[in-house]
């Protein structure tokens, strides 16, 4: 063949690409993870060249309102409902066309470089939550993950011009629910480890087997912290012919893993929503919450996380509907026949801390998503929890989120921050990191067995913040025995003087001080215990009755 008529195919190759409609349905793999979720893709190409049609995605469903080829590139103008019913969000889809199938770039969102697709809902997270709105919305259909774009292929699958879609049922409405019964679990907050702060949707069986064993040889079991749990992406794309949930190919035998972390001491958590799709996508427990129940029990789950995420697209978001969509689990879960610690995730939203026990939850998130990085966690620790106190309990514990102790995103001076706010506040203490990986300053922050008992106090009582000036606050948790647990803190970017007037946390004359951090006995002070606190850094101290 001439060079010219290379040339001349060449050319004739991209006209018959520019000349492909692409009218019909586009339907492939949602993301690049081998999990079998499917995307699909419909278009209508009208002879002025006008594109419209929808992207149906795991998590959400967009509007194509405009688009335009030109050669092999596709690009495709799209607009996505916003959260909590606010005003649509405009995204963009790119494309090649390719050997007649569509390579479509997912738009990332979420802002933040590394964690924009799925799972991170960028900086405003926990802002979002406190403003009443939930993550529905965010991260693309395609789920969730780290790092470069995803880009996925679809087929060609049939070229008819597409039906619309179906107007949406009307939203379902609950009444407030009857009490479910306390599952007797719970006494103190929940220890464990979970998978999505550092992994998303890496977690697998191999994984979480690895990370039992960690526990042990950590000594992370024997510092109590027990709970393996599953985050989303386990679950198949799919429900068996009877309506079972199942696991994808990450996930090959769910009873024999948790037959292995059971062989460990440890206990096996996993995760699910009251909606019909998770917030990576994979299948929720929609109108299967019985029957998802009590799988979980045949499997010996000990630990289920319920994220509302598309439950907002088929409730009607009132606190009455929002309770009953949780008591149902919390009821199925009574009904299984196995102890499972009952875990909501809400994000705090319509005053969960009213309604969070009566629906049988252990701990209810009082925020949007946790990320691993200063800002983060001192908005949710020390701004969004003052007032929660008087809904934690023995049985029922707010939950500020995971733990993003030894990520990498702060020093570790904020992962003791963050570590002793959290005992403070009687959080769950679910450490986020890699336990195969972790260095000894890591290890002795969340294993600091001092620190531990004050999260694991047997009365239950979460923190107070008795002063705060400037950028320095002191927080005070009752004990047992009668002492007082003290955190000292300071927000500032410089060393700063902090005291705490014993008056203040109502203890009169002079008492007994132990630097909970230096494990040293500090001896007996009248009035006030008061130090100098580095920048970001924490001094916590137990105060003997
Ligand atoms: C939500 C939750 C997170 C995590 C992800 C999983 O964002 O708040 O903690 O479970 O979903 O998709």
């Amino acid at each position: 063949m001439s060079i010219l008529h290379v040339y001349a195919a060449a050319l004739l190759s991209v006209a018959t690409v520019g000349a492909q409609s692409l009218t019909g349905r586009w339907v492939g793999p949602a993301t690049t993870a081998d999990d079998g979720l499917e995307m699909t893709v419909a278009l209508n190409q009208s002879a002025d060249g006008k594109i419209t049609g929808y992207v149906l995605g795991t998590r959400s469903t967009d509007t194509v309102i405009d688009g335009k080829v030109n050669g092999s590139e596709v690009t495709l103008e799209a607009e996505r409902p916003g959260r909590g019913g606010g005003e649509p969000v405009k995204v963009t889809y790119t494309g090649l066309l390719v050997n007649g199938k569509l390579q479509l770039t997912l738009p990332a969102f979420g802002g933040r470089a590394g964690r924009s697709a799925g799972g991170g809902r960028g900086p405003g997270a926990a802002g979002d939550a406190a403003r009443g709105a939930n993550p529905t919305g965010g991260p693309p259909p395609g789920g969730p993950g780290r790092g470069a774009p995803q880009v996925v292929e679809l087929a060609h699958v049939s070229v008819e011009t597409p039906m619309p879609l179906p107007p949406r049922p009307a939203p379902v409405s609950l009444p407030m629910p009857d009490k479910v019964k306390f599952n007797g679990l719970a006494k103190t907050p929940p220890m464990g480890w979970n998978s999505w702060n550092k992994f998303r949707n890496q977690v697998s069986d191999k994984m979480i087997r690895e990370m039992a064993d960690a526990i042990v040889s950590s000594g992370m079991r024997d510092a109590g912290y027990i709970y393996v749990n599953i985050d989303d992406t386990w679950e198949g794309a799919h429900r068996d012919a009877n309506g079972n949930i199942t696991t994808n190919n990450k996930f090959p035998d769910m009873k024999a893993l948790a037959a292995y972390v059971h062989g460990k001491g440890l206990k096996l958590g996993i995760y699910s929503s009251p909606g019909p799709k998770t917030c990576a996508g994979y299948e929720g427990s929609y109108q299967h919450e019985e029957q998802d129940a009590k799988t979980y029990a045949s499997w010996g789950i000990d630990y289920l996380k319920y994220d509302w995420c598309s439950a907002s697209q088929v409730y009607d978001n009132s606190q009455a509907t929002m309770a009953g969509a949780y008591a149902k689990m919390g009821n199925a879960l009574l009904k299984s026949g196995h102890s499972i610690v009952f875990s909501l995730c809400q994000y705090g939203n319509l005053d969960v801390g009213e309604w969070g026990e009566r629906v049988g939850g252990n701990l209810w998130r009082t925020t949007g998503d946790i990320s691993d990085r200063w800002q983060s966690m001192e908005h949710i620790g020390f701004d969004l929890q003052p007032g929660r106190e008087k809904y934690a309990g023995p049985g029922h514990w707010n939950d500020p989120d995971m733990l993003e102790i030894g990520n990498g995103g702060m020093t570790d001076a904020e992962y003791q921050t963050h570590m002793s706010l959290w005992a403070l506040l009687a959080a769950p203490l679910l450490a986020g990191n890699d336990i195969r990986n972790m260095s000894p300053a890591i290890s002795s922050i969340l294993m600091n067995k001092e620190v531990v008992a004050v999260d694991q106090d047997k009365l239950g009582k979460q923190a107070v913040r008795i002063a705060q000036e400037g950028k320095t606050e002191v927080w005070c948790r009752q004990l047992h025995d009668g002492g007082w647990a003290v955190g000292l803190f300071n927000r500032g970017d410089a060393t700063a003087p902090v005291a705490a007037s014993f008056s203040s946390i109502g203890a009169n004359g002079s008492h007994y001080v132990r630097d909970l951090w230096g494990h040293k006995d500090l001896g007996l002070m009248a009035g006030e215990f008061s130090s100098d606190v580095p920048s970001h850094g924490v001094v916590l101290v137990k105060i003997a009755k």
